[in-house]
């Protein structure tokens, strides 16, 4: 039974400079509404209903944001406006929200392992907010892994292909296609050089994680960049046990660079607004 997603959102987002100086960019809007609030819809339409959020220095617009805002609701109450709270209302009334705080940026590998206290030894989902997923013809990608892992009760990668030219932004797997679209991986490099990569299958930030992941991330040593990297510690799992990676129906956007974003922003308003 997977019941929390953890959402790491501690990074600085330097890419959005000056617009992130004093805002988490997990709260820069995709026509109305926050990145992370996104997540969280993806997460509750997975049917999971307790939010993890790891934080960092100022990321306190996040907790402000799922949660009643009793000045602002006074205010419009009873005009056309309060209908733009709907959303949000709902989801504050459905889910519950958590938070820890990330205390240095040592990398994804850490952060969701600074999100241990909140988890437990349970499995459950990541979700990357900049990682923008829209399936609007059928269930979202966090609904899709799900039934993944209740096939396999193993971790589970979403993974996309991209151009060659791409992988060095990416983990990336390659692996055995033990059914259509589901890879049991036997590789993982975190962002490979063009020569270096196992192939084009680039792993997209929805995660579904068993809790033995913590004590491996324990023992992962920095590697990329210097970071503790999430994709080392689900090599080393796949080592041990299996991990699968799926190829999800849908349409990722990349928000956490500028032309990921546009793109998000000009198709969210053409079919949602
Ligand atoms: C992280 C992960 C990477 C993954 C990517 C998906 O990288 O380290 O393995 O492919 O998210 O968005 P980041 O984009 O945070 O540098």
């Amino acid at each position: 039974m997977i019941s929390k997603c953890l959402f790491p959102a501690a990074g600085y987002g330097t890419r959005f400079l000056p617009a992130t100086k004093a805002m988490p960019k997990e709260m820069l809007p995709i026509v109305s509404k926050p990145l992370i609030q996104y997540g969280v819809e993806e997460a509750l339409s997975a049917n999971i209903k307790t939010m993890a959020i790891v934080t960092g220095r100022g990321k306190r617009a996040i907790e402000d944001h799922f949660d009643i805002s009793y000045e602002l609701e006074q205010q419009i109450k009873g005009s056309s406006k309060e209908s733009y709270l709907t959303e949000i209302r709902s989801l504050i009334q459905q889910c519950t929200f958590s938070y820890t705080r990330q205390i240095e940026m040592k990398g994804l590998g850490h952060a969701i392992l600074s999100g241990e206290t909140l988890i437990g030894k349970e499995p459950f989902a990541v979700i990357l907010a900049d990682d923008l997923c829209d399936n609007p013809q059928g269930e979202s990608v966090l609904a899709q892994m799900r039934k993944v892992y209740e096939r396999y009760r193993c971790s589970v990668v979403a993974i996309e292909e991209v151009a060659m030219s791409e992988v060095y932004k990416y983990g990336v797997i390659s692996g055995k296609e033990i059914d259509s679209g589901i890879f049991m991986v036997d590789n993982m490099v975190e962002k490979p050089k063009e020569e270096e990569a196992p192939s084009n299958l680039a792993v997209i930030g929805r995660y579904i994680l068993t809790p033995d992941i913590f004590d491996i991330l324990r023992q992962t040593p920095p590697g990329k960049n210097g970071e503790i990297q999430i994709t080392d510690a689900l090599l080393e799992q796949c080592k041990k046990g299996m991990v699968l990676a799926y190829k999800f129906q849908g349409k990722r956007y990349d928000c956490g660079s500028i032309d990921g974003f546009v793109e998000a922003t000009n198709d969210f308003y053409r079919k949602y607004h």
